[in-house]
């Protein structure tokens, strides 16, 4: 009887020892702190791949974009169809020679140019331009294109992708920040669409290539 009367009295009196005792509270939230920390490491560590991936697409449009010059316009004849090559500008220094681009520049009329993404629109092995039958070839599966990038045969479903260029002073400059492909065309705009930037002549191709040009 005497010992159920004193019981919560001692129950009461070691919980305020236990509560007034400044180490063990400060080791409760000590520890509650650290708990609280790696909950929010945990959090961040999860959340910001779902934002990433779910603010990508926004980031896709124009994000990208880096106009680089492939040097004088004089150099591409008018005309011809030459060989030309750029750094990527996203590239890694351990990437070496593989952060070369290469790049068909068609000179139309001294005016006018034409600028096509080396790859096979078909699964993208390198392109060959044969200046003889003035079409460009894939040696993988014999696909074939005309001078103005249309499609003239084999595996391929559209002709070549094409950047956006611009002319600056004499030189030519591409729309190099991403290689323009079937999810990423160059340009919305329709073909041969020409438009004023700050003095700048700025030709945009189409999205579809060069499948709506004229051949000659
Ligand atoms: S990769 Fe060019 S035709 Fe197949």
């Amino acid at each position: 009887m005497t010992e159920n009367n004193h019981t919560p009295d001692l129950v009461e009196a070691e919980h305020h020892t236990v509560q007034d005792d400044p180490k063990v509270v400060t080791r409760r939230w000590i520890l509650m702190g650290i708990g609280a920390l790696l909950n929010g490491v945990v959090g961040i560590a999860v959340a910001v791949p779902v934002v990433r991936y779910i603010l990508g697409p926004i980031r896709k449009k124009g994000a990208y974009n880096s106009w680089i010059s492939l040097g004088s316009a004089t150099q591409f004849p008018a005309g011809e169809t030459r060989l030309a090559t750029y750094e990527n500008p996203f590239n890694r220094p351990w990437d070496g020679e593989t952060a070369k681009v290469a790049c068909w520049v068609r000179n139309i009329d001294g005016q006018k140019f034409q600028v096509f993404a080396v790859n096979c629109a078909h699964l993208g092995c390198p392109v060959r331009w044969f200046p003889q039958s003035s079409l460009f070839m894939c040696p993988c599966h014999g696909g074939a294109y005309y001078q103005d990038g249309s499609r003239a045969s084999g595996p391929p479903e559209r002709g070549l992708f094409e950047y956006d260029y611009k002319l600056v002073r004499g030189e030519l400059h591409i729309d190099a920040g991403q290689m323009p492909t079937l999810a990423n065309p160059a340009s919305p705009n329709s073909p041969g669409e020409q438009s004023a930037n700050g003095g700048l002549t700025v030709i945009t191709n189409a999205p579809g290539g060069c499948g709506s040009c004229q051949k000659s």
